[in-house]
């Protein structure tokens, strides 16, 4: 029998799930939980390329994986844990960083869109952050990750190291990720502006739903969206140009699991007033079960920490072997 394929994705424990994260990877993530084997975690060393609060990161460690588990990773069916328990990957990415080509990485958005004007002040782990990544995959010999589309470069940047490390030392160690993305929500945008992408980072909280704030608090920030004056088309087509639209069409097919074909079907000629209320109500009621186990998981952080402990035992297990035959490729 041929083994299952091996599943992997992360996501950084800062700030609040939300519905970019949700609708872009974690459904899928819940999904793909029975395609393969899971390996789901919280990037918490990714997390301190920037300053954080200590405390403030402890906490939204916890709440981070009280979100997941909300919303649906199993961690009696996928292996979920923290990045930092599992040294495995700081070691891999010590590693990988003799392969890794600057020219590479001068090449990623996300770094270039992160550190802004400010290259020279921007941290090492931020520029390396990458290499990091490339670790965190090929260390489980994962061939499948589900992301958001903000996620591509950075996995080709990891088959780029993968390949160069096995031809360079002429060893089969490292199998090739192949990115999982796609559908209406690939690339949720801000409600604030349909040409930048939903974010954690966003300083304005109106711009994103976070999978905690309550249903008035969803209803008003969908009813203060950014749109156009114009009614809803009946062709996905006539969407282009209208990146406000087109987001919101996205989203409500996203949670609807419908294209959003079926959903201009529903809403053409219809103008914001009447799609924005039916949008609001759909994200709540998905929502909504999400958010109550999330408040009852979150209460019972030594419970949370006994699931990761679990967690992270299995990762270390199952890195174990990659990162001694890393070693021993590189002559160490
Ligand atoms: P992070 O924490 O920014 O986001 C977690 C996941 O959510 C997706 N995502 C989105 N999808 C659609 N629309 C959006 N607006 C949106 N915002 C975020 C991201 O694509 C991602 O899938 N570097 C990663 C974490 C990471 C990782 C990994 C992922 C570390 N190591 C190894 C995969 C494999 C990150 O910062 O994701």
């Amino acid at each position: 029998m041929s083994k299952p394929p091996v599943i992997i994705s992360g996501i950084q424990p800062t700030g609040n799930l939300h519905l970019g994260n949700y609708l872009g990877a974690i459904k899928r993530w819940v999904r793909m939980q029975d395609e393969g084997d899971c390996f789901f975690f919280l990037a918490d060393l990714h997390a301190v390329t920037v300053y954080n609060d200590p405390a403030e990161l402890r906490a939204n460690i916890r709440a981070m994986a009280a979100a997941l588990i909300a919303a649906g990773v199993d961690p009696a069916r996928a292996t979920l844990f923290r990045q930092a328990q599992v040294p495995a990957h700081a070691e891999l990415c010590w590693l990988l960083n003799g392969t890794a080509r600057i020219g590479w990485l001068n090449r990623m958005t996300q770094f270039k869109e992160k550190s802004g004007k400010n290259r020279e002040g921007a941290s090492i782990g931020l520029y390396a952050y990458p290499v990091l990544q490339a670790a965190d995959v090929l260390l489980y010999q994962a061939t499948r990750v589900p992301v958001g589309e903000d996620q591509k470069q950075h996995l080709e940047l990891a088959r780029d190291i993968a390949a160069k490390f096995n031809t360079d030392y002429g060893v089969a160690l490292f199998a090739l990720p192949e990115p999982i993305i796609g559908g209406p929500a690939a690339r949720v945008m801000s409600l604030r502006d349909g040409q930048a992408k939903m974010s954690k980072s966003d300083p304005s909280d109106q711009s994103r739903i976070n999978l905690t704030d309550d249903a008035d608090a969803v209803a008003a920030k969908i009813r203060k969206a950014k749109t156009d004056p114009e009614p809803l088309p009946d062709d996905p087509a006539l969407l282009d140009g209208r990146p406000e639209a087109r987001n919101l069409i996205g989203i409500y097919a996203a949670l609807a699991d419908e294209t959003p074909a079926a959903v201009l079907a529903k809403f053409a000629g219809q103008g914001f007033g009447t799609f924005k209320p039916a949008l609001a109500e759909l994200t709540v009621e998905t929502l909504r079960p999400i958010k109550d186990m999330l408040d009852r998981l979150a209460a019972d952080p030594g419970e949370l920490d006994r699931l990761l402990g679990l967690g992270a035992e299995r990762a270390r297990e199952v890195a174990a072997p990659t990162l001694a035959k890393a070693y021993e490729a590189l002559g160490l």
